[in-house]
């Protein structure tokens, strides 16, 4: 038999398991395949005693539909950067991968997918370059990877936030209040951007068009008379004013050194009070709310059809490469076209245009 190893890496995203199901039932076509899982990324290949798991049929049976991933995941360290404890008790970070290359020939693996934002897919490059045999399936919730249309879990997590609109709304109108709903996304503003337009909210404010607050209280005012009104600002977690920068801290997490991005509602409340706001204004930070739970059909089928795509990438030899959306295909593109740069919210683009169009204020 031959042997594929499946792994999941970075934050989890609604699609994940639909994912790994569709390599599964693909692979299961081939007879002489079998699919493998490495438990936690590719900790679990590089843990003594090694964590993997089977993955037959059994053990993807009904999995399409569920939240996170059967065979966990991981934001921390990965092949090139595993914490290691110094003897000060500081942490550093050691190179493991020729260890974890040798560690999948002895386990026998021919081939590997690893499904995974960025970050993953910038280990899957290295490791490639390193000889590896590895096919890369982009995942993210927000959306924010070149050469793919769109990444599985980002409609998913659109959706959590237009329902979110939805129930700020009628609250802000019963109280004559205003709501900031608080978005993810990173450095890429299309979560709050789409809820925006699908949930009919006043306001978005997104990294890539940084904001003047004067432009928002505008909008604000124009939508209370006599103290009667409401309204509904989307802000993506890393918008900023003009002249600004995001609100971040820095991750206390060891082997993960990504900025934690926060209090991106909190500071425009504080600008809009500030600007004379008189109205009550209330925040809401949805945070993982938006990743967890049942992917929505869209996304299992992009996901479905990416495992399936993967794994005929595989029989291929298409290694280098990632599973890419390009509407109607599903397409192998070079990994190196999908790292390095980042998919952002064009302000020219017609989704900003259409969203101005309905009157919703960038505060540009
Ligand atoms: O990249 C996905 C994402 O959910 C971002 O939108 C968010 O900034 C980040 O991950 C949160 O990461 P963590 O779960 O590690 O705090």
């Amino acid at each position: 038999m031959k042997r594929v190893l499946v792994a999941t890496g970075g934050g989890d995203c609604p699609g994940l398991n639909a994912v790994i199901r569709a390599v599964v039932k693909r692979a299961a076509q081939e007879k002489d395949w079998e699919v493998i899982g490495s438990i936690q990324s590719f900790d679990g290949i590089l843990k003594e005693p090694t964590e993997i798991k089977i993955l037959d049929d059994a053990a993807v049976k009904g999995i399409h539909y569920q939240g996170g991933t059967i065979i966990g995941t991981t934001t921390k360290g990965g092949p090139f950067a595993w914490p290691v404890k110094n003897s000060d008790g500081t942490w550093g970070s050691a190179d493991r991968s020729d260890e974890m290359i040798r560690k999948l020939q002895y386990l026998g693996v021919d081939a590997v997918i690893s499904i995974g934002g960025d970050g993953s897919q910038k280990i899957s490059q290295q490791l490639f370059e390193k000889g590896l045999n590895i096919i890369g399936v982009p995942k993210t919730i927000d959306n924010d990877l070149m050469a793919t249309d769109f990444t599985f879990g980002y409609q998913t997590a659109v959706q959590v936030c237009t329902e979110a609109v939805d129930k700020l709304k009628t609250t802000a109108a019963s109280h004559n209040r205003i709501f900031i709903l608080e978005a993810m996304g990173r450095d890429a503003g299309w979560i709050a951007l789409s809820a925006a337009i699908a949930g009919g909210a006043e306001a978005c404010l997104i990294p890539e068009i940084p904001y003047d607050i004067n432009q928002v209280v505008k909008k604000l005012d124009s939508r209370f008379l006599k103290g009667k009104g409401f309204g509904i600002i989307v802000i993506a977690e890393g918008a900023m004013p003009i002249g600004g920068e995001a609100m971040a801290e820095e991750s206390v997490e060891v082997g993960n050194p990504n900025l934690k991005l926060s209090g991106a509602a909190d500071r425009l409340l504080y600008e809009l009070k500030e600007a004379g706001v008189e109205a009550d204004i209330r925040t809401t930070v949805l945070g993982h709310l938006q990743r967890g739970g049942i992917p929505m059909a869209y996304d299992r089928v992009l996901a479905t059809q990416f495992g399936v795509k993967a794994f005929e990438m595989v029989l291929e030899k298409k290694f280098g490469h990632m599973v890419a959306s390009r509407h109607p295909e599903v397409v192998a593109v070079p990994l190196l076209d999908a790292i390095g740069k980042q998919n952002l919210v064009n302000p020219d683009s017609n989704l900003v245009k259409t969203a101005k169009g309905v009157g919703i204020c960038f505060g540009d």
